[in-house]
């Protein structure tokens, strides 16, 4: 070996490894090339193996070169390396990218499902007379549900509620919202004028216009000299102010237990404006509630001096105002949270 041929090795050995570190495609291929060029029992040590047999004059000079060609395969590594990072960064960066000019998914808007958002069209009408909002509580007691009702028990007008009973005990989830007028005559003195929205229950067979689960809104008036009057009028402000001012109205003789006299409040039929159709039984008239004036003996329950108090008391199902009001021809409809019902009603 002489110095000519060794330095000659060398160079070709540094081609080798630039055009290698040139082609690596990626950081693990790299590691590899520079193994094989610079590692312990890589290309450069074994031909510097060679170094020995040369004259000891030519030793430092293959030494420079072979020091010149570490450093520029260690150079162009480094190059590639960095190279190799960056490509890798922005290949993540696009894969992962935003496009930030995408259009934004819209958010459908939601609105009051049908059966609230009529008990607040109530409660505004009656509210605008001074009535109050109250709750009473689902699971009642048989005392305050029918007895303090004027409803004892055996009493043959139990038939007209179907009760579910929650224990032996008498617990039973309410059939009207009619206790919540004990409830308000409990914590409240005349003048009383209460309005009372809730959830009630029933064992009925489910059918289009018949549910277990339904809704009601109570209303009780108490103070002296109240009138039958005062009840006809304020429910004609009521009935007008959500189906009409042209409507007319009218009182049929009815029975409730609590109420004396008792009354069904009719309304000339929203559909065909009262010549006679199949929503109103070809009668031109839709019941819309219950009312009479509260019996003596239900004020007496209450702690409420009948002899100075009188007080009128009305009842209306939620739903059927509902679909009175919205032409929804099944009440099964309110329960089913089908978003093509409800979507209606935005
Ligand atoms: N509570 C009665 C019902 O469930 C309705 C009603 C309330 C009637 C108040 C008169 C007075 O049918």
């Amino acid at each position: 070996m002489d110095f000519d041929s060794l330095s000659g090795e060398l160079r070709r050995l540094r081609d080798d490894a630039l055009a290698a570190v040139a082609g690596a495609s990626d950081e693990a291929a790299l590691d590899q090339v520079a193994i094989r060029f610079l590692g312990r029992k890589g290309e450069l040590t074994a031909v510097l193996r060679g170094i020995g047999t040369l004259p000891a004059d030519d030793r430092p000079r293959v030494g420079a070169v072979a020091n010149e060609v570490r450093v520029a395969v260690e150079t162009a590594l480094a190059g590639r390396g960095a190279a190799l990072r960056s490509e890798a960064r922005a290949a993540r960066l696009a894969a992962e990218g935003v496009d930030v000019t995408t259009p934004g998914r819209t958010i459908g808007r939601g609105s009051l499902h049908p059966i609230p958002e009529t008990v607040a069209a109530i409660a505004e009408v009656f509210g605008q007379f001074g009535f109050v909002v109250y709750e009473g509580p689902e699971v009642e007691d048989d005392l305050t549900n029918f007895q303090m009702l004027n409803i004892p028990p055996d009493h043959p007008s139990r038939d007209l509620w179907d009760t579910l009973y929650v224990d032996v005990e008498g617990r039973l989830l309410r059939t009207h919202t009619s206790p919540g007028q004990i409830r308000v005559m409990e914590q409240a003195r005349p003048p009383i004028r209460a309005l009372l929205p809730g959830r009630c229950f029933r064992y009925e067979a489910v059918d289009a216009s018949h549910g277990f689960e339904f809704f009601q809104v109570e209303g009780l008036m108490v103070d002296e000299g109240t009138t039958m009057a005062d009840l006809r009028g304020l429910l004609d402000e009521f009935a007008h102010a959500l189906f009409g001012r042209e409507r007319a109205t009218r009182f049929r003789p009815g029975y409730y237990p609590f109420t004396e006299p008792s009354v069904a409040f009719d309304v000339q039929c929203v559909v065909c404006g009262g010549s006679g159709c199949p929503a109103c039984s070809r009668t031109g008239w839709m019941t819309i509630l219950g009312a009479g004036m509260v019996h003596p003996v239900v004020l007496q329950y209450g702690g409420i001096d009948p002899e100075r108090y009188q007080g009128f008391a009305f009842g209306m199902g939620v739903e059927r105002i509902a679909n009175l009001r919205h032409a929804v021809g099944d009440l099964r409809l309110y329960l089913e949270d089908d978003l093509r019902f409800l979507e209606q009603f935005r």
